[in-house]
């Protein structure tokens, strides 16, 4: 993993990459409802959705690239340049098993982590803004909202993640993630639609 530094205009294009998908589905969203885009659009809702990405984003690259530094076995060091070029040409077997502990310990942990996350975040903002925020209040929506999201994301994401562990490298699997997020909103559109 590189520098810390140097991951900032990664995580920027992340970020912005997912903001885009935000506005363009809501863009689908208006035009599916036959209504003006700019009446349709609430700000409230994107800055908590940025808010929270400027969270998840990194936190999420940073625990895939934990993962994968746990897990992959350590590059040999390279020896000679030739040795180099040789190895890069064979294509390297994908490592079943490592594939599904990184998936499992990603559905069950983190998953769960961040899916709590979410929740008690949203909470907190849409009752800051009612002035109905207590401890207590934001509790509650976690223990409601907590198994529905939980279980409703199970059915699609394993395998999306089961691709994204298995053929991709760190920073490439957050920008298919990205990309697969996209598609997963349009759909969800599309359906409720
Ligand atoms: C909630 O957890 C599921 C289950 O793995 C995951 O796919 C989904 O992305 C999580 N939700 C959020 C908002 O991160
Ligand atoms: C891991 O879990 C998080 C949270 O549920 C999810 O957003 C992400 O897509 C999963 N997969 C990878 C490869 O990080």
């Amino acid at each position: 993993m590189s520098s810390s530094k140097s991951m900032i205009p990664f995580l920027a294009e992340l970020l912005t990459a997912t903001a885009a998908s935000y506005v363009l589905s809501q863009v689908l969203k208006s035009y599916m409802n036959e209504k003006p885009f700019l009446e349709t659009f609430d700000i409230p809702a994107f800055t908590d959705f940025i808010l929270f990405n400027l969270f998840k984003v990194p936190v999420s690259t940073a625990w895939n690239a934990v993962l994968d530094d746990l897990m992959d076995e350590k590059k040999a060091p390279k020896k000679e340049k030739g040795d180099d070029l040789e190895a890069s040409r064979v294509q390297k077997p994908i490592k079943w098993k490592i594939v599904l502990y990184k998936l499992l310990l990603n559905q069950t942990f983190y998953s769960m982590f961040i899916n709590a996350s979410v929740i008690a975040f949203m909470s907190f903002r849409r009752r800051t803004r009612e002035g109905t925020v207590s401890f207590e209040a934001v509790y509650g929506d976690l223990e409601r909202g907590f198994w529905p999201l939980y279980k409703d994301a199970l059915k699609l994401w394993p395998f999306v993640n089961l691709v994204a562990f298995a053929l991709f490298d760190t920073l490439p699997r957050m920008r298919f993630l990205t990309a697969a997020n996209l598609f997963w909103s349009v759909y969800l559109i599309l359906m409720v639609t």
